[in-house]
């Protein structure tokens, strides 16, 4: 069956980016000149994805705004013969249609996606969590759907992360490899504080069978009260079969200030518009 539909639960709160996140979507906040929600809806264009999903929250609604058409705008644009940018305005709000679904509690990640399971239907879907940015050549969720294609299961996006930082993650107990960058999943441990069983940290892109929302439907409250969605596919992999993917690409976690700021610097410096400058730039600190 084929992938074409993206959930991208958009209910936390951000409060890792106060006070930026006090008043706007932490989705909204700019990575350069771009929410960080658009990046992660081109992806999953860019991907072949037909269908989006928010699962949105109370005070969400510049993300609906965003996606959808400013007369005004538009009309001063027009007015102003700025065409480029009215094009660019006119693409944003025809990318794609978005069913919006609630999550009324923030009751965790896999709650999240179960809040989508009637919009979602019997099929595989992707899940995205748009402050994981990922700068590569093929869209992560493009790779991880061709992964599917061969195993016809779930696939999770895993990452290699530094042996220091096992602990900051959830790091999978990979089994069987398939290839060099697919493997079998056998488990996974939260944030382990020593013995991390391997280096792979799983990141915010999935590719998600409907055993997934089953599992979601009956597993109970995991850590700190909420329903995990890894819990759920842990409860998958046990039973019948999950595959990792160690995908090519660099992830930044836009999530938080540090992350944020590093993903800016190498956007800017992969932008043909702005790469001189931002060299410029760090060439001029005196550090
Ligand atoms: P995070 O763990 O990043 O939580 O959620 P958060 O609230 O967004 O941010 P912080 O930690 O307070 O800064 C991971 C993803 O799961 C979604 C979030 O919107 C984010 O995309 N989520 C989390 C929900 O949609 N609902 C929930 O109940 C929890």
């Amino acid at each position: 069956m084929k992938v074409r539909t993206a959930v991208f639960p958009v209910a936390g709160l951000g409060t890792r980016l106060l006070p930026a996140t006090k008043s706007i979507p932490k989705e909204m906040v700019t990575l350069i000149d771009k929410p960080l929600i658009q990046y992660a809806v081109e992806e999953v264009i860019a991907a072949g994805i037909e269908r989006v999903i928010f699962v949105s929250a109370r005070s969400k609604r510049a993300l609906e705004d965003h996606f959808d058409y400013s007369p005004e705008l538009e009309y001063q644009l027009e007015g102003n013969n700025k065409n480029e940018l009215l094009e660019e305005m006119k693409r944003i709000s025809e990318m794609c249609d978005i069913t919006y679904v609630r999550q009324k509690n923030p009751k965790g990640l896999g709650h999240a996606v179960l809040c989508a399971r009637d919009a979602v239907g019997r099929e595989p879907f992707a899940v995205i969590l748009p402050d994981d940015i990922i700068m590569s050549k093929t869209p992560v969720t493009a790779q991880l759907i061709e992964q599917f294609n061969q195993t016809k299961k779930s696939v999770i996006s895993l990452m290699e992360v530094p042996e220091g930082d096992t602990s900051k993650y959830g790091i999978v107990v990979p089994g069987e490899k398939v290839n060099d960058r697919l493997m079998r999943l056998e488990g996974m441990v939260e944030k382990p504080k020593e013995n991390p069983p391997s280096n792979l940290a799983i990141i915010g892109r999935y590719i998600l069978t409907n055993e997934v929302m089953d599992a979601l439907e009956n597993i109970p409250r995991g850590a700190g009260g909420e329903i995990q969605l890894t819990d759920a596919i842990l409860e998958v992999a046990k039973q019948s079969r999950v595959y990792g993917y160690h995908f090519e690409g660099k992830r930044f976690d836009c999530g938080n200030r540090f992350g944020l700021f590093e993903a800016a610097v190498n956007f800017a410096l992969e932008r043909e518009d702005m790469r001189e400058h931002a060299m410029n730039v760090i060439k001029g600190m005196q550090i």
